[in-house]
């Protein structure tokens, strides 16, 4: 992949549209799709706050070095999920090999003792392969510190049928109803901050570090976004021949907002960037704008972009904010390179 380039660097103190529009003028490759979100930001740059739609391997390069504190993602699983435009079966080393540019990028936005908070879900039964260990052998090839392993426990098993040798040792299979929080640092473990833009409270510190964390997974009911990208069942004029059980499963897997918030509260202060760079419906810039941090949501898809616009606009509405709410000026103190224009 090319690295993004522009001709020439934005004059300071463009509003986000204007800068927006001054990059596109002077990109040497067509500028990936931004769904400008809210439409009259001014908070400064082109990126922050956005929605932005493309490839995130290129949208990361036009991102400057050190702008991020917090990166919250879970990357496409490999195990042929229906995605909108992705496509999620590739040879396991290949899938791999796909993911570093990723992780580079990563490391280049996060600031000193920036986060790296990695979800990822145990690979299926019988074509079992160790993706947790072998993401973290990645990170830590780069120079990632990792911190810690979250177990995401989500107690999904209902109706069990992958048994494998039922009541004999002879093959018996082992179903795993948890997903990990690989959680890395760049370069050093402390993240620096106003401790007054530090927002946990002594309870919640309690709870988030124990690292067994039981939330339910994200349902329907919850999050009413979700039956959009279910396939409507029971129809009359259903394909005679459904789509296979995988491809009933076609949704984005959205996290619940309950693990990004915690994930959040722990990991960042108030006034901080966080970024998704495989930003699906747009739980992590959601739950960023609830909690007074910035956000960068990235994906390919153009429908799940559309979501995570309206999920943003209407977590403002209930906040009753036009856009994301500054700082009050007691908090601007400057705080890794980034947070000087909150
Ligand atoms: C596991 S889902 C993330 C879901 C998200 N956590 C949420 O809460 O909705 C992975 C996402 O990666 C996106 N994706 C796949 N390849 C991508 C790429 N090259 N650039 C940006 N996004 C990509 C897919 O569209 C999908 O939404």
């Amino acid at each position: 992949m090319p690295p993004f380039q522009i001709t020439e660097q934005p004059p300071p103190n463009l509003t986000s549209a204007d800068t927006l529009r001054f990059v596109t003028r002077h990109a040497m490759q067509p500028l990936p799709q931004v769904l400008h979100y809210p439409p009259t930001s001014t908070v400064g740059d082109w990126w922050r706050d956005q929605i932005i739609c493309g490839d995130s391997r290129v949208i990361l390069q036009a991102l400057p070095a050190e702008c991020v504190h917090l990166v919250i993602t879970s990357p496409p699983y490999n195990v042929g999920l229906d995605y909108d435009g992705h496509h999620d079966a590739m040879p396991y080393e290949q899938y791999l090999e796909w993911l570093m540019p990723f992780w580079r990028e990563i490391q280049r936005v996060l600031v000193p003792g920036g986060r790296f908070a990695l979800n990822i879900t145990p690979t299926s039964i019988k074509d079992f392969k160790p993706v947790h260990y072998d993401m973290a052998a990645q990170l830590r090839g780069l120079g990632f510190i990792m911190r810690t392993e979250i177990l995401w426990y989500k107690q999904t098993i209902r109706r069990r049928t992958a048994w494998g040798s039922w009541k004999s040792p002879r093959n018996p299979h082992v179903m795993p109803s948890w997903e990990y929080v690989l959680v890395f640092s760049k370069g050093s473990w402390i993240l620096e901050g106003n401790p007054a833009d530090a927002d946990i409270t002594g309870e919640e510190f309690i709870k988030f570090s124990d690292a067994f964390w039981h939330i339910h997974p994200e349902t329907a009911r919850r999050q009413p976004f979700l039956k959009s990208l279910y396939p409507p069942r029971g129809k009359k004029n259903a394909p005679a021949n459904p789509p296979s059980a995988r491809k009933t499963e076609g949704h984005p897997a959205p996290f619940p907002e309950e693990l990004i918030y915690r994930l959040i509260k722990f990991y960042s202060y108030r006034g901080n960037v966080v970024l998704d760079p495989f930003g699906g419906t747009g739980t992590v810039a959601t739950v960023a704008t609830r909690t007074h941090r910035h956000f960068v949501h990235l994906d390919l898809s153009k429908k799940y972009c559309e979501i995570a616009a309206h999920r943003v606009a209407t977590e403002l509405r209930q906040m009753k904010l036009p856009y994301l709410c500054p700082l009050p000026p007691a908090n601007r103190r400057q705080h890794g390179k980034s947070s000087s224009s909150v």
